[in-house]
């Protein structure tokens, strides 16, 4: 049977709040085109030509009026500007506990990868009631991961990490559209998110092909590369050609120009590729660039084997010998 339907399925814990935002500004939007045309029609009858109505005293003007239609709109615009901003700051701050799945972007499909190693092509699975934040990045145009389900939509965009994060609320399938203009065959980079029980999500991870997590991919990249060659010294008494990387993630870097900057995602993104455009203070411009010799995918991994080792939390027993 055919069912007609405005709003796509209520599946995430972002989904009530931005529908209950969007159903406030239409109120409010009904509200004033009642108060701006019901009386427009009313005095539009009244007053029409060849009426009798009453025209003696024309109006003056009321300053008590004209506060009251001042002073309330600004008091309303404001509380939907605190009601958004409220909901936009949740929307932004991913949860620590969040799962993390990478997703590249390319002409035209979505490749994910859980950091359990999995990898997905134009699918997302993920278990209900546990938040997942989405590392995103393209390797061409820019592109946009949008669930309407979720009410979450964000651009993936060359050269740079966008996130998103959503809390499934509900089992079941859910559309997954890209939501930007990005080449003739833009329309048919779709799939679908399949949200699971958690037990389901965890038998489905370990099913098929499952690759090294994120993390082991990443050092052994970080390896194979000859990135431990510089940022690694295990004798202790060579002469440190590179920064020590551990500990490095989410802290101030002083650079060679006096300037500081945080080592986040885009910064060590940013020093693999472009290694000589911010420097560390105290170090020579030595590295060579990675760029053309790596992936988006191999990126996510080595950031993500870089950020394994700020970690607070003990490492996984066994997990490397070679952090300090
Ligand atoms: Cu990718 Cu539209």
């Amino acid at each position: 049977m055919w069912r007609f339907r405005l709003f796509p399925d209520q599946a995430s814990t972002t989904a009530r709040q931005v529908d209950l935002l969007y159903f406030g500004l239409l109120l409010i939007s009904a509200f004033y085109v009642l108060v701006v045309f019901a009386p427009l029609f009313y005095f539009s009858i009244k007053y029409r030509r060849g009426s009798k109505a009453n025209r003696v005293n024309p109006s003056r003007g009321s300053f008590a009026i004209e506060m009251t239609w001042t002073i309330i709109p600004t008091f309303m615009s404001l509380g939907l500007f605190a009601w958004g901003a409220t909901v936009y700051y949740h929307m932004e701050r991913p949860p620590a506990d969040a799962l993390q799945v990478q997703v590249v972007g390319k002409q035209w499909m979505w490749k994910l990868q859980h950091s359990e190693g999995k990898r997905e092509i134009n699918e997302l699975h993920i278990p209900l009631g546990q938040s997942v934040r989405l590392t995103m990045t393209s390797q061409d145009v820019i592109h946009s991961f949008f669930i309407p389900a979720f009410r979450v939509k964000q651009d993936v965009v060359p050269g740079r990490y966008t996130t998103e994060w959503f809390k499934p609320t509900r089992l079941g399938e859910y559309h997954l559209f890209c939501a930007e203009f990005c080449g003739t065959k833009h329309s048919g980079m779709i799939g679908r998110v399949v949200v699971m029980e958690p037990n389901e999500y965890q038998k489905w991870l370990s099913t098929g092909d499952v690759g090294d997590p994120v993390v082991v991919a990443g050092q052994r990249l970080f390896t194979q590369l000859g990135c431990s060659g510089c940022h690694e010294n295990p004798g202790g008494n060579n002469a440190i050609r590179a920064p020590h990387l551990e500990g490095i993630f989410g802290k101030p870097v002083p650079l060679q120009t006096g300037e500081i900057v945080t080592a986040d995602e885009r910064y060590i993104r940013d020093s693999i590729l472009m290694p000589q455009a911010q420097i560390a203070a105290g170090y020579e411009n030595l590295m060579p660039t990675f760029k053309g010799r790596i992936s988006e995918e191999e990126l996510l991994q080595i950031i993500e084997y870089i950020k394994s080792l700020s970690n607070a939390l003990p490492a996984p027993a066994g997990a490397n010998g070679t952090t300090r």
